[in-house]
């Protein structure tokens, strides 16, 4: 046994996480069980104050509704470094069959949110020890409703960017397709913006048997929808990646009847501004030209969500350079991928990366927004080692 070396930082990160490795899986294995939606997560955000009161961080609750801040200062002054988590759970079903699996029907941590805050814990309790080689503080950001519904840009509506305000940021997210001890990056952007459509497709209803005296909304809806497949492989450059799909389509009640309306409901994903910028002229476009070509009204209500997440070279190179000195080469370059995330809000404002956290347990397939998701808890342990040093080197 050799004695723990103060000047070591890789040896003191991985003892502190060691000491209380088995308790964030407690607090994990809580918060699993008791998944909360997005702007409801009070139970979790109680969770998060007293495992911070618990921990001495000064913190703030109610931030972006349910949301919570936690400070640690630094020995000396610096740069202010955000490290954010999300708590919310999804409307879904758990099937794992765990001892510790959701108590509440129909909601589930299946996007391992669970996993992330109880990371976040762990890299409080971390910084808290190591804060006096900290030059600058850490906002430690609890974040609510990242599933679709706002919740960072409720925050930043609070103020989480101001007082101190925020000069850089970390997030991550667990990886079901990288093995549990591994770690990802990619440069430049890395998640989609996300937009949404509505198109309501106006025709004039009458009798099935009697075509010629209607307007059918249901045919033109059916055009307009292979029309927009023209989008993507006809309009928007070949060299930028772009999705567009058709999610729902809503319209008529029986055999015989044509109805005056459809609804189409359809998402866009893209990487690069000009882009995004292509694909809602290209939809805008078909929409009107329904008009003249088929005799319907196309009100489209387009909807941009968040940005695409930018990573920024000058946080990803020093925490790289951290994982890889915490944990040697486990560390690979990924691919940009076109889910999205509300972190690329804090991202729009300041240099930012979304570290990517493997979670795959041997022997297992697992994928987001499953109900059969089992992320190995391991990558607890990872997560906390790998952004508390990321945060000494950023902060160093
Ligand atoms: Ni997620």
């Amino acid at each position: 046994m050799s004695d723990p070396r103060p000047n070591d930082p890789a040896t003191a990160i991985r003892q502190l996480t060691a000491a209380i490795e088995a308790q964030l899986i407690e607090v994990r294995r809580d918060l699993h069980a008791h998944p909360e939606l997005g702007f409801e997560e009070v139970r979790t955000a109680g969770v998060v104050a007293r495992e911070l009161t618990r921990l001495g961080i000064p913190h703030q609750t109610g931030i972006g509704k349910t949301g919570v801040v936690g400070m640690i200062e630094g020995g000396r002054p610096g740069p202010v470094l955000a490290i954010r988590a999300d708590m919310d759970a999804l409307p879904m079903q758990e099937e794992t069959g765990l001892p510790f699996a959701s108590t509440v029907p129909g909601k589930m941590h299946a996007c391992g949110h669970d996993i992330h805050t109880t990371t976040l814990l762990g890299v409080a309790a971390v910084l808290r020890d190591l804060a006096p080689q900290l030059a600058g503080s850490v906002k430690l950001v609890f974040q609510p409703a990242e599933e679709g519904l706002g919740g960072m840009a409720a925050m930043i509506a609070d103020g989480v960017m101001d007082s101190p305000s925020v000069d850089l940021a970390l997030g991550f997210h667990n990886h079901p397709d990288m093995k549990v001890g591994t770690f990802g990056y990619v440069r430049g952007p890395t998640l989609a913006a996300s937009d949404r459509f509505d198109i309501v497709v106006r025709g004039q209803g009458g009798h099935a048997a009697y075509p010629h005296g209607s307007v059918d909304p249901l045919v033109a809806a059916a055009m307009l929808v292979a029309q927009l497949q023209t989008v993507v492989s006809r309009e928007v450059p070949p060299l930028l990646p772009a999705v567009v799909t058709v999610g729902a389509i809503q319209g008529g009640t029986t055999h015989n009847i044509i109805p005056d309306t459809c609804v189409i409901k359809g998402t866009v994903r893209t990487l690069h501004p000009r882009a995004r910028d292509v694909a809602e002229a290209a939809i805008r476009r078909l929409c009107a030209g329904m008009r003249e070509g088929m005799r319907v009204t196309c009100a489209i209500e387009y909807r941009r969500g968040t940005p695409c997440l930018m990573n920024d070279d000058r946080v990803i190179d020093p925490s790289i350079a951290a994982v890889r000195a915490q944990f040697g080469d486990v560390v690979a370059e990924g691919e940009p991928s076109l889910g999205g995330e509300d972190f690329a809000l804090m991202a729009e404002r300041v240099p930012a990366f979304q570290l990517r956290i493997g979670s795959a347990a041997p022997g297992r397939a697992d994928r987001l927004h499953n109900s059969d998701y089992q992320p190995d808890e391991r990558c607890i342990g990872f997560g906390v080692q790998a952004l508390s040093r990321a945060a000494l080197q950023l902060l160093g």
